[in-house]
């Protein structure tokens, strides 16, 4: 067995995470701070990186002490080195360094974007096979490779006779592997991926402007509500009419995506329109636009790739409308990570880190890490009094 400790702090959780065999959670803790950052309407970067060092060592305890584990027990330490702030993820590299040399074991640094498709490798949600006889098509895969969908049973197929979308089937004991297509939407990115290996893929698409996540949050701004705002709107729109506004959809070559025409149409309907606003419409009307979008890229990706499992990952990974709906249009199977673990968390890490090691691929050994480590290395971390931080922040907003 091989067991990873893993460290997360690329923005604002602080996390850490014992896992085994890149499958099974043996712990998984966080210290968010989403209620610090909800007044300045989004992270400041300064205030995360400083609440990441007060809190590093005790989410580190209480996830080795949860797990049960020795550091004589672990195999590595693992830590997101990137994409994310510079200052938060010297916090993590710094404590994961520490502890791979204090405990004489292996450190490998993750990407983050790619741990959040490895949440797939941990708890997930397996459903697809969604509309009509689409369902019948054939999976390809490589000559030499025995697919682990090939004999899938599916069971509870109860189609809604009523509705344009099926209900979507569950199978059983479906176990994710590569070759598979992921869609990650997070805050900061919304990228196709083409997964041919368990921690390696091509980018086959990815968004010029906004991030979905990010016109998620935007918008939420917009319409008065609470950071993160996808959550909040996910909430609204559940009682809102998606037909009400028409948001234009950009048209973009190839599977690139761009969301920042469509913060701008929310606007400017804002604008036009009499208080007190129909929030609960706006919100089903503009997730409806954001959710559409990246479904038929999805499923146009995978029409052309052929990959035979589609992935979902990143915090609007957990959108409640896309969760529905991309595996009952899909034809084929959907790999859904537990909507806990779409968002920030260490054990995606861990997952990741398994993955990569069976390559050893020692911190500042690959191309992506490297660059990072230099980054982080090189930073400055400037340190105020804690009260001296709080007042230059208020004063530059
Ligand atoms: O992956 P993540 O935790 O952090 C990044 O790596 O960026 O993603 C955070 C993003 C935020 O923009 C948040 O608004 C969005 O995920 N999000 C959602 C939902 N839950 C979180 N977006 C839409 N619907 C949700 N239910
Ligand atoms: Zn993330």
């Amino acid at each position: 067995m091989a067991i990873y400790l893993a460290l997360e702090t690329s923005c604002d959780e602080t996390a850490a995470a014992v896992v085994a065999d890149g499958r099974h959670i043996l712990s998984n803790c966080l210290i968010s701070q989403i209620k610090l950052h909800q007044s300045y309407g989004g992270v400041v970067p300064e205030v995360a990186a400083r609440e990441h060092l007060e809190d590093i060592n005790n989410v580190i305890d209480l996830a080795m002490q949860q797990a049960k584990v020795k550091p004589s027990d672990l195999s590595g330490i693992a830590c997101t080195v990137g994409p994310g702030l510079i200052g938060t993820l010297l916090v993590g590299l710094s404590a994961a360094k520490a502890l791979s040399f204090a405990w004489d074991l292996p450190l490998i640094g993750v990407d983050h974007l790619i741990a959040h498709v490895c949440a797939n490798y941990l708890e997930s949600e397996n459903t697809g096979f969604g509309v009509g006889a689409r369902h019948a098509r054939p999976i390809y895969m490589r000559a030499d490779a025995i697919h682990p969908y090939a004999n899938i049973t599916p069971t509870n197929i109860t189609p809604a006779q009523d509705s344009p979308l099926r209900e979507s089937r569950t199978y059983e004991n479906l176990t994710l592997a590569p070759p598979f297509l992921a869609l990650l939407v997070s805050g900061g990115h919304t990228q196709l991926m083409y997964f041919n290996d368990f921690a390696q893929a091509q980018i086959i698409g990815q968004t010029i402007d906004d991030a979905a996540g990010e016109a998620y949050d935007k918008v939420a701004r917009l319409l008065g509500l609470n950071y993160p705002g996808g959550p909040a709107i996910d909430r609204l729109a559940a009682g809102g009419d998606k037909t009400k506004f028409k948001f234009p959809r950009a048209a973009v070559a190839g599977f690139n995506f761009s969301f920042s025409g469509l913060k701008t149409a929310v606007l400017h309907c804002l604008q036009k329109i009499e208080q007190p606003w129909p929030v609960a419409d706006l919100a089903a009307s503009f997730q409806e636009t954001v959710v559409s979008t990246l479904i038929n890229k999805t499923l146009q990706a995978q029409a052309k790739t052929q990959a035979p499992a589609i992935v979902l990952a990143g915090g609007v990974a957990a959108n409640s409308s896309l969760r529905q709906q991309l595996p009952a249009l899909s034809p084929v199977p959907v790999f859904l990570p537990k909507s806990a673990l779409c968002t920030d968390n260490a054990a995606m890490v861990a997952a990741a880190a398994f993955y990569l090691s069976t390559a050893p691929r020692p911190l500042g050994q690959s191309d992506n890490t490297k660059y990072l480590i230099e980054k982080t290395e090189n930073a400055q971390l400037t340190v105020y009094s804690r009260s001296k931080l709080r007042s230059e922040i208020i004063e530059s907003f």
